[in-house]
């Protein structure tokens, strides 16, 4: 039936020891026209048990000291090898775990490549769902693709080894393969923060939409090419989730504040009453209430700013706080709270004042100065607790009014929508990510069945940009703000059919909670102890020997292993043609430099 290469001698807990026959000594055999690997580390290699073959792999190899005499008188050694049973196979085919032990003088041999093969291409017949080759034994292998796409996905590996290749070759196979039984189906969304993935990497133009988004102006060409800017919603826009991660806003009393300027707008919408109206009522407010805050002065020359009003910016500029009367004073004029003073002096400027054309990002700027003067004056807030957020909002507009639009149509919808954030600058590349991940999650999970009908896969190349535990630019409210969305995403997102495949240079960084909740993991090399740690304690289903092999991979090879796959499986991942490739290859001096 096969090579046999000796017998068992030991069986200690699940060690065992075999004693191999000297001559089996050889890299590869051939046999009845089966090709062979001989008795090596790692290499695996059956034991008879009655009818069935218990597969062992083998973790070590000596010599017994011992001299022994062959029949024909000579002296030898006895090479000894030790090996661990990981499945066994009988008339169902092969099956994972440790189920059966050998026994003492149970005979061992060699597997041919095809059984090695079966043990690890669990597919069914006709798949062919191959990116690659096992990386020892050089055998095609087609993944279990049905477990693997229903999965969360991590892909890990220092910078260069392999990791965009890797995830680009699995979702390029599996658009080959399946394009016409997907599109309608299922949606794949890609982050891409170093646009490697813009051009005609994994689908083809027809079913792909690229949102190359620049936080700098465009230059022209750029723009005929691309869409640059990603469209919301007014809707979406308008909502205080929205709202609170585009400024990153804080819970306790920010959050708060926001949610009362939409509920305002809301409320306006209904009566049909303009922004115009209301922003001459908090006008009135600020000069003429029972107790006038100094604060609101700065926030109504904001306004007036921002709505370009000259006469306003003008008039508001000879106004002043008198500090010991509590009210605003115009040279020897004092507002009174009877307004009488207001009317004669102020009124006809403030009702020149007309925001109602101006975009919603100017709109944001005027609603939430006015709910601030209005907060103001009744004492819902503290102006030191808001005045940050103010602030950020109107920093961040110059940069987020180039990468969104409001109101201006919908995102079009293809099966791959591929979004470039490599021409954002850092704060936006922070915030946006956590906004399209919002955007499609709740846009499939509010139109999805149960058991769901249609899947989201949400792939994010370069995570740790977003996943990070570690990042001392921005406040732990907001670090644990962003991290508990995506939490959510990967813990709930299964229920409704969506799924991440996250890939990172750093693993150690990204939130524990995240890497645990991952099914499926390839694994290319990592030399870092923190990750390798990492990797020892949330995968359970890496083993020892797998795992002392990361830090010595070639680019591309990488270690399988999750609940997809039986067993961890070593892979030398197929590097894909030129124009598949994402655009991250390294700089050619020899070219560059010529
Ligand atoms: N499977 C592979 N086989 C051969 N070379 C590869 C393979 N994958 C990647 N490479 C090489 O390594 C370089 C970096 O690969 P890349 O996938 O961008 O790595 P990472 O995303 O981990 O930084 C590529 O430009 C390519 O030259
Ligand atoms: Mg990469």
């Amino acid at each position: 039936m096969s090579i046999r290469i000796g017998e068992v001698i030991g069986v200690q807990g699940i060690r065992i020891t075999l004693r191999i026959d000297e001559d089996s000594n050889h890299e590869v055999l051939f046999y009845e026209g089966q090709k062979y690997k001989g008795v090596s580390i790692r290499e695996y290699i059956s034991i008879q048990r009655g009818f069935r073959d218990i597969i062992c792999i083998i973790e070590g190899e000596y010599l017994d000291e011992s001299r022994v005499e062959s029949s024909n008188g000579k002296l030898g050694y006895i090479r000894k090898v030790e090996a661990r049973p990981i499945g066994f196979f009988d008339t169902d085919g092969f099956q994972q775990g440790i189920k059966f032990m050998p026994m003492i003088q149970d005979p061992a041999y060699l597997l041919p490549e095809s059984k090695i093969a079966s043990i690890f291409d669990r597919s069914k017949a006709g798949d062919n769902f191959q990116i690659g080759k096992m990386l020892k034994e050089d055998i095609p292998v087609s993944l279990p693709w049905r477990r693997l796409f229903n999965s969360h996905i991590g892909i890990f590996g220092n910078t260069g080894s392999g990791k965009s290749n890797t995830l680009a070759k699995l979702y390029t196979v599996l658009f080959n393969n399946k394009l016409h039984s997907i599109v309608g189906k299922s949606r794949f969304v890609i982050i891409d923060f170093n646009g490697e993935y813009t051009g005609n990497q994994l689908a083809p133009n027809t079913e792909k939409i690229v949102y190359s988004l620049s936080t700098r102006p465009l230059k022209d060409t750029e723009q005929q090419n691309n869409k640059s800017v990603f469209p919301l919603e007014s809707d979406e826009f308008w909502d205080t989730e929205t709202l609170s991660l585009l400024f990153q806003a804080t819970t306790n009393t920010q959050r708060p504040f926001l949610n009362r300027v939409i509920e305002g707008r809301r409320r306006y919408e209904k009566s049909n009453d303009s922004i115009n109206a209301y922003a001459k009522k908090k006008f009135r407010d600020a000069f003429c209430a029972g107790q006038p805050k100094a604060a609101t002065l700065d926030l109504m020359r904001t306004i007036a700013r921002v709505a370009n009003n000259q006469e306003l910016i003008q008039a508001l500029k000879n106004v002043n706080w008198h500090s010991l009367y509590s009210k605003f004073f115009q040279g020897n004029i004092y507002f009174n709270t009877d307004g009488s003073e207001y009317d004669k002096n102020i009124l006809t400027t403030v009702d020149s004042l007309d925001v109602s054309t101006l975009d919603a990002f100017d709109q944001l700027i005027i609603r939430v100065n006015l709910q601030l003067i209005g907060d103001l004056i009744n004492g819902y807030v503290q102006f030191d607790h808001i005045q940050p957020l103010l602030k950020r909002i109107e920093s961040s507009l110059v940069s987020l009014r180039r990468v969104i639009s409001v109101g201006d149509g919908v995102a079009i919808e293809k099966l791959v929508t591929v979004i470039s954030l490599r021409r954002c600058n850092n704060e936006i590349k922070k915030v946006l990510p956590l906004l399209f991940a919002k955007h499609y999650y709740n846009s499939h999970r509010h139109t999805v069945n149960t058991p769901p009908d249609k899947t989201m896969h949400l792939i994010i190349d370069e995570a740790h940009n977003i996943l990070s535990q570690q990042s001392n630019r921005e406040s732990e409210s907001w670090k644990d703000y962003r991290l508990e969305q995506f939490e959510e995403i990967i813990k709930e997102g299964r229920k409704f059919g969506v799924f991440i495949t996250v890939s990172s240079q750093r693993p150690a960084d990204i939130s524990p909670t995240i890497v645990s909740q991952l099914h499926n993991f390839f694994i290319h090399r990592l030399v870092n102890e923190r990750d390798l740690f990492l990797m020892d304690n949330s995968i359970s289903t890496l083993d020892n020997i797998s795992r002392s092999l990361i830090p010595g991979l070639a680019q591309g090879s990488c270690v399988a292993t999750g609940t997809a796959f039986e067993l961890p499986m070593l892979l030398q991942v197929d590097r894909l043609p030129h124009d598949k490739q994402p655009a991250s290859e390294d700089v050619n001096l020899e070219i560059l430099w010529s």
